[in-house]
């Protein structure tokens, strides 16, 4: 097969940390006075702490010094922190072990590509640390998705070409990342929302290796390998 790495961003692809995080931008957002709904939070999926609440701030219509934008996405992820604190392994989505056990047993490299600065935390929390091959986070990164740093610096980790990694992704920008690096991407998710990505499935649940195969020779892969 053509995919030499299969590189899986973490909140709403392994866990659904999306949740905790609205729960948390939530209480800011009703301290701040500002009306935050969940459709505003599809906005914030991918994008960094920072990013998110510049988001937020222009929702509802606030201009604030770099200081208290500092504060307040300080606040939030304190919030967060504490509730990801609490994360199980019975948390992982379902079908993600299986498919990357599958992955593994085909020689297929497995990494992490995610915004998150809570990964190492996450990873912990849920049991996985060890599952990836190699990790690349909001600690290791500087831009953010949709720039396919985070991508490509997993690729390098890996020592795998970008042309020969497959990326799972829930956001809108991560999908656009992955596309940027001339990555193979699978969304998971809405289709009507992710539908730049070369196919989107609901959860890793519905993936196995057959079905990446079967995308590889639909993109015309298949005379390459
Ligand atoms: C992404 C999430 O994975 O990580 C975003 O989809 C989040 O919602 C971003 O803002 C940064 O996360 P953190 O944990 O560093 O605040
Ligand atoms: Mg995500």
């Amino acid at each position: 097969m053509w995919t030499r790495a299969c590189i899986f961003d973490l909140d709403g692809v392994i866990v659904d940390t999306a949740k905790y995080h609205f729960l948390a931008w939530k209480r800011l957002t009703d301290d701040l006075g500002i009306i935050f709904t969940e459709k505003d939070n599809e906005r914030l999926k991918g994008v960094s702490r920072m990013a998110s609440l510049e988001i937020i701030l222009e929702i509802g219509g606030k201009k604030l010094a770099m200081s208290e934008k500092k504060e307040l996405a300080d606040l939030k992820n304190k919030w967060y922190v504490e509730r990801i604190a609490r994360m199980t392994p019975q948390e992982i989505l379902p079908g993600t072990l299986e498919f990357i056990n599958e992955l593994k047993r085909n020689d297929v490299k497995i990494a992490l590509g995610s915004a998150s600065r809570n990964t190492p935390m996450i990873l912990e929390r849920v049991g996985i640390k060890n599952v990836f091959d190699a990790v690349a986070d909001g600690n290791s990164v500087h831009k953010a998705k949709p720039d396919p740093e985070v991508f490509f610096k997993a690729a390098d980790l890996l020592d795998v070409e970008a042309a020969r990694c497959a990326v799972f992704e829930d956001a809108l920008a991560g999908v656009e990342a992955a596309l940027n690096a001339g990555m193979i991407c699978i969304g998971i998710g809405d289709k009507n929302i992710l539908k730049d990505a070369h196919m989107v499935v609901s959860g890793l649940y519905e993936m196995d290796l057959n079905k990446l195969i079967i995308l590889e020779k639909k993109l015309g892969y298949e005379h390459l390998i």
